[in-house]
């Protein structure tokens, strides 16, 4: 089965001081940035508030994939597609009202992705398929980057992507990708990686972007 592969690394690993730059020096391989919300109640870390997100939206050289780890996901969810988000994840965890708010979300413009923790099944959301944009399974529990990348969740993606068939929905592995896993992850049925340590902590980091891509694109092919 061919796939389009696309790649949205996250800057949770990059410098902060300068992430302007450190977004531009990846801009030409990469088709979106992975901006990581945390807000130190859904998960253990705190990254951006609003008003530097928006800083950051908009000063932007790619377009953002926003993976809110946020526990007022109802609220956020709406607000960062308004900033001109390309894309908003939220969490399943996070919501009472996943499929409103995934509704939401593209009613400002955005695509709306529906993340899932390693623990938690995807098989709950198998009747809201006509809402959802992209899944996003977690390959990490999320908080935290430099994590290895959870062989268990494998089955979970196979599983996600008999369950999307022939939609157009993409699905995200977020987590401990790097050369090393990225290929188990695309043979599993991932097409779209955010790799984060990976492609930050390298020397490189377009180099890095373009051979995980490389790799991805060869199995999928
Ligand atoms: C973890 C974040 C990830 C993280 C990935 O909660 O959602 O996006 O940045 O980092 P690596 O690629 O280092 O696992
Ligand atoms: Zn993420």
């Amino acid at each position: 089965m061919v796939r389009e592969i696309r790649m949205t690394p996250s800057i949770l690993n990059a410098d902060f001081s300068q992430l302007e730059s450190e977004i531009s020096s990846i801009a030409e391989v990469s088709d979106f940035v992975h901006l990581d919300v945390m807000d130190n109640v859904f998960v253990p870390n705190f990254t951006f508030n609003f008003e530097s997100a928006q800083k950051i939206i908009q000063s932007s050289a790619l377009p953002v994939d926003a993976h809110l780890m946020v526990a007022d996901c109802d609220y956020m969810g709406p607000r960062y597609a308004s900033l001109g988000c390309a894309s908003v994840t939220v969490h399943a965890e996070a919501t009472q009202h996943i499929s409103p708010l995934l509704k939401a979300i593209r009613a400002e413009g955005a695509r709306a992705g529906l993340a899932v923790k390693p623990g938690t099944s995807i098989e709950h959301y198998v009747d809201i398929l006509d809402v959802v944009d992209m899944f996003l399974i977690m390959t990490v529990e999320p908080g935290f980057g430099g994590q290895a990348f959870m062989d268990e969740m494998l089955p979970k993606i196979r599983r996600t992507r008999e369950i999307i068939g022939d939609r157009p929905i993409w699905l995200q592995v977020d987590g401990g990708i790097s050369l090393e896993t990225i290929e188990r992850a695309t043979q599993a049925g991932a097409d779209t990686f955010v790799a984060g340590s990976a492609v930050f902590k390298a020397q490189d980091p377009a180099l890095m972007v373009a051979s995980l891509r490389a790799l991805a694109q060869n199995m999928a092919d």
